[in-house]
């Protein structure tokens, strides 16, 4: 084992019966001093904070995930790490569970069956030092009257899924296992992770609606770039968009709609 996954393993854990927000709390120490790995764990948050300053949901029984890391890659390929994270949980959830099968939804949603069981928050500080945040929230064993009613991609648990519904416990281990087994990857080699990452997406070669703070973009899903962009073939010619929300998902359509 390399000397920094060792240490990434040695890091101190910290678990609590319920915090504001897991990422939060990271964020509120001097994360400068505090070791790579540093990771913190909540049985509940009160405040858990999902992308584009939503809120997460975050009852009993789900698995609510933080850990402090300081990538030494170039910060031009920190945008990525979402992708390696949304990959590990997709692993450690079905190595835990393995008759489930975990899509992901760009960026870096965690979907069985169009439905979410998961996400990943990433919050970042630059500067000399710079350090990441990788939040992890998955839903395990949480009915589902916890969670709000949305129309598109509504939330639900793996508890749903299967019968054998891992402990929280279990798949926290199992998911940082993953997480640092492919960030050590990811920093060697920045797009390593690309094809698995295709594998398991639910909007190639789709024709998807897209919302932006700009307006609402509609094109077939042509992948992901090596930089994590979004490829999209639209009426107006190709795109590549690095931020939005798939708020559709049509038909599939194979080759150029020309
Ligand atoms: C999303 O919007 O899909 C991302 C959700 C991320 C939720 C996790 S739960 C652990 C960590 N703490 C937070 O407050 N958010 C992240």
């Amino acid at each position: 084992m390399s000397t920094k996954l060792e240490n990434l393993h040695r890091a101190p854990w910290k678990h609590m019966v319920s915090i504001d927000s897991t990422n939060a709390y990271i964020l509120r120490q001097n994360c400068r001093d505090l070791p790579e790995g540093f990771t913190c764990s909540a049985q509940t948050q009160t405040h858990g904070q999902g992308r584009q300053d939503r809120i997460w949901h975050s009852p009993q029984g789900g698995l609510y995930l933080s850990i402090l890391l300081k990538p030494t890659t170039s910060t031009q390929y920190w945008s990525l790490f979402p992708f390696i994270a949304a990959l590990a949980a997709a692993e450690a959830i079905e190595m835990a569970a393995p008759d489930l099968t975990i899509s992901l939804k760009w960026p870096n949603d965690l979907l069985l069956d169009m439905k979410k069981t998961g996400g990943i928050l990433i919050q970042s500080a630059m500067g000399a030092a710079p350090y990441l945040v990788c939040g992890v929230g998955i839903n395990i064993d949480c009915p589902s009257d916890k969670f709000p009613p949305r129309m598109l991609f509504p939330a639900t648990s793996l508890g749903a899924f299967t019968p054998k519904t891992p402990a929280v416990e279990s798949l926290a281990r199992k998911l940082r296992n993953h997480l640092f087994n492919h960030y050590i990857y990811w920093e060697n080699s920045p797009d390593y992770f690309l094809d698995d990452w295709e594998s398991r997406s639910v909007i190639t070669d789709r024709l998807i609606t897209i919302k932006q703070s700009e307006g609402v973009l509609q094109g077939i899903c042509r992948g992901i770039r090596k930089d994590g962009f979004l490829l999209i073939e639209t009426s107006q010619g190709n795109k590549a968009i690095c931020t939005g929300d798939i708020i559709e998902i049509g038909e599939i359509i194979h080759g150029s709609s020309d």
